[in-house]
């Protein structure tokens, strides 16, 4: 376990600005993150190195632009998996996704419209899409399923596009959805089936400069929030509220949750799964 402490007494608040400053000179704005996150990070990575002060290590960070990217990439940890927590992916497919094509019937729209937020390699969005395949063929006859995922890790978006995973990012996937919509191409590698991949859309995007259309029926915000500063969550929280749709959902990770003003916007309705519907004025 590693102590603040020790943390702080490794990187003070004036190498943290330095550092900081060093990444938005280069156009990379670590603010969003939380202080206290990234002091961690760095002191994680620079020991990991065996730098044992931090002006070493900035020194080093700041000659190798491997270094500078690597440690760009362990702040956005991207990791995610299929059908990560499957009891979201249950009550998605029992309550949320019936109740948005009830609606849609009521209303005679043609379209159900998926966003993930910090989408990584698309698990997030692929998962969904096999939902919809499996559960709700003839639904999705008539309300064509429009499915973005954004991430801003480049690297994360091509992979997520090429889509090839490790089995380790497979390891929540029931074995029948694995077996009927993967392509197992050696050991330790699955391919997602092209039926699949065409249902999705990757791409390689800030959430915060991206301008999004007011059209979505479900919002996927999942463990992106753990890692940005209040401040950024509620501007980030804002932005999703005004482009959802009245009595859309929004979704987020299982150990984040709404606060203070925010629960002005949205309303729980399956609490234990970060399920939320939109409120439909304040
Ligand atoms: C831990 S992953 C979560 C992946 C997936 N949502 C899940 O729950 O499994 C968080 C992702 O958010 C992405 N991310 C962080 N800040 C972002 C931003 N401003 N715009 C777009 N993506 C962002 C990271 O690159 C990372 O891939």
């Amino acid at each position: 376990m590693i102590s603040e402490s020790s943390v702080e007494s490794f990187i003070d608040d004036e190498w943290y600005e330095k550092i900081v400053s060093f990444y938005n000179e280069k156009n990379i704005l670590l603010s969003p993150f939380k202080k206290a996150y990234i002091k961690r990070r760095l002191y994680l990575r620079a020991i990991a190195l065996n730098y044992h002060n931090i002006e070493d290590y900035y020194r080093y960070l700041k000659k190798s632009a491997e270094e500078y990217k690597i440690f760009e990439k362990i702040l956005t940890i991207n990791v995610s998996y299929f059908f990560r927590n499957w009891d979201t992916f249950s009550t998605i497919k029992e309550k949320v996704l019936p109740d948005i094509f009830k609606k849609k019937e009521q209303k005679g729209e043609k379209y159900i419209k998926i966003l993930s937020i910090g989408c990584a390699s698309g698990e997030e969005p692929y998962s969904l899409a096999i939902i919809l395949k499996e559960y709700f063929p003839e639904e999705i006859k008539t309300f064509k399923p429009y499915i973005l995922g954004i991430d801003f890790d480049s690297d994360s978006i091509t992979f997520g596009r090429i889509g090839i995973f490790d089995e380790q990012r497979l390891i929540f996937t029931p074995d029948f959805l694995l077996k009927k919509y993967f392509v197992k191409i050696d050991n330790k590698r699955y391919e997602i089936k092209e039926e699949i991949k065409k249902m999705v859309i990757l791409t390689q995007e800030d959430v915060f400069r991206k301008d999004l259309k007011k059209y979505w029926d479900i919002v996927l915000c999942r463990n992106m929030l753990i890692y940005i500063d209040i401040k950024t969550q509620e501007a980030l929280l804002k932005k999703v509220y005004s482009i959802c749709l009245n009595g859309s959902y929004l979704i987020l990770g299982k150990s984040e949750s709404l606060w203070g003003g925010l629960r002005n916007l949205f309303f729980p309705v399956f609490p234990k799964e970060r399920i939320y519907v939109k409120k439909e004025c304040l």
